[in-house]
């Protein structure tokens, strides 16, 4: 095959070379485009296909359903490991060892405290104010508690950057369980570092004053899953942010806290609260689920099925099959009665046999379950998109590293230019 692409413009031919990926993914390098033909750009809203760096994190593969990180199958991952064990192998390329994973884990707990002026900060906050941004501002709070991780030279300090990250793995947690106790009207403890991961984060948002709180193991497997499906989801969104923030040299903790804003929107991770939120208002409405259905294909009317679609899975979301056997297990445990989840189960039904989403391939994705899970947890649903930050943020951080140790360029795109030509300012008075 020839390992370069031609290009003609205005007659004038132009030869690019061929970027391959290891499971032979083929990429035009463009890099010198505007230099060799004289100012040409692409233009490419959405970046729908344009790849946005190399990357050795996670391989997708849209159209056959693949999720791998650092070549695990997805399906192994949330079968066998655990979320911490998934997210040392996102950030260094590898399984950690026994005595890896031992030091991890230890560090991450010795960083699970944060600074106690934190808690004036959420205080202040009214109750109207939605956790994303709590969570997006108090990472953002976090630089000022920890200045030295905004300033240092990650290429050169190694250690510093370790540090860093595991201030990140263990500080977040805490901010995240202190956002669902003040909600909770509860008081703002630390959690039980003696306890696994998922154990402590899940004491840590429920346990209520003067009670022992009982761990139930189904609920610590859905959320050890859920958190790492959610780990990594190469250039989305929020990855794409979090990676254009650093490229600036901006610190982790800005560039996370950037990452966490991106995922809010409804088209992002705040899918599995509009989730919840559609489900609960066509109950209202009568739970006519046809009648939704109807909508989501009128052109002239708005509204989408949330929880449905996705831009790079076209046959199916593999998250979304392993995570739809845990909701099943969770309510089932539970003993779940709750009509929403009935509506939830007749629009799955509706879609996958109707002729609109068939022919657009919109199947449910990850989301559609996961807010699911999360209500029968008792979490409220403005805390799911939150619970989705918690499992990004081993992605985050693998990424944000990958950048900066590549030294990446600072990410600028160019545009093309459709607006008014040079024209002369005229007085006010003149107008
Ligand atoms: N309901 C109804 N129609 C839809 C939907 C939907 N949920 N999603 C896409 N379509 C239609 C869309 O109208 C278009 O139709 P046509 O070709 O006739 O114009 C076609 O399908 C392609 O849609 P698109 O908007 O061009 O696709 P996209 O790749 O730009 O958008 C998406 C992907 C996820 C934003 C979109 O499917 C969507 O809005 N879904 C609902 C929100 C949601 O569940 N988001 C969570 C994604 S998973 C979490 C994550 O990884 O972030």
């Amino acid at each position: 095959m020839s390992k370069k692409a031609k290009l003609l413009i205005n007659n004038q031919e132009f030869d690019f070379p061929l970027v391959l990926g290891s499971e032979n993914e083929i990429s035009i390098d463009v890099k010198q485009l505007r230099s060799i033909t004289g100012g040409v750009t692409t233009i490419d809203p959405g970046f729908k296909n344009t790849a946005s760096c190399e990357s050795k994190i996670t391989y997708l593969d849209g159209e056959k359903g693949i999720l791998r990180y650092r070549g695990y199958a997805i399906e192994d991952l949330a079968n066998n490991a655990s979320f911490l064990e998934v997210a040392y192998l996102l950030i260094y390329g590898n399984l950690p060892t026994e005595d890896q994973y031992k030091k991890f884990n230890d560090d991450i707990k010795s960083e699970s405290i944060v600074d106690e002026d934190i808690k004036k900060i959420l205080e202040a906050f009214p109750k109207s104010a939605h956790p994303m941004g709590i969570l997006s501002s108090l990472t953002s709070a976090l630089t000022a508690f920890n200045p030295t991780s905004n300033t240092i030279d990650y290429n050169r300090s190694k250690a510093e950057l370790y540090e860093t990250i595991v201030k990140v793995l263990g500080k977040i947690p805490v901010l995240i369980a202190w956002t669902i106790r003040k909600k909770n009207g509860l008081p703002l403890d630390y959690g039980d570092t003696s306890l696994g991961y998922v154990e402590n984060i899940l004491k840590m948002m429920f346990k209520k004053p003067n009670e022992t709180y009982v761990q139930n193991p189904i609920l610590v497997n859905a959320l050890n899953k859920l958190l790492i499906l959610h780990a990594d989801h190469e250039q989305n969104c929020s990855t794409s942010t979090v990676r254009i923030v650093g490229s600036s040299h901006a610190g982790l903790f800005a560039s996370i806290s950037a990452g966490i804003s991106a995922l809010w929107g409804p088209l992002h991770g705040g899918a599995n609260q509009a989730v919840l939120e559609m489900l609960e208002s066509i109950n209202d409405d009568g739970g006519d689920t046809n009648k939704y259905m109807q909508k989501a294909k009128d052109k002239e009317d708005p509204f989408r099925l949330m929880g449905f679609g996705h831009r790079v899975y076209k046959s199916f979301d593999p998250r979304a099959k392993i995570i739809k056997v845990a909701t099943d297990e969770v309510l089932d445990d539970l003993g779940v009665v709750d009509p929403v989840l009935d509506i939830a189960k007749g629009l799955e039904k509706e879609a996958l046999s109707d002729k609109y989403f068939v022919d657009r391939s919109l199947y449910p994705n990850v989301d559609f379950y996961s807010g699911i899970i999360y209500r029968a947890m008792g979490i409220p649903s403005d805390m799911f998109t939150v619970m989705f930050a918690l499992g990004r943020l081993p992605g985050w951080i693998a990424q944000w590293r990958e950048m900066r140790l590549r030294n990446e360029p600072i990410g600028r795109p160019r545009q093309v230019y459709t607006g008014e030509n040079h024209r002369k300012y005229t007085p006010i008075s003149n107008r």
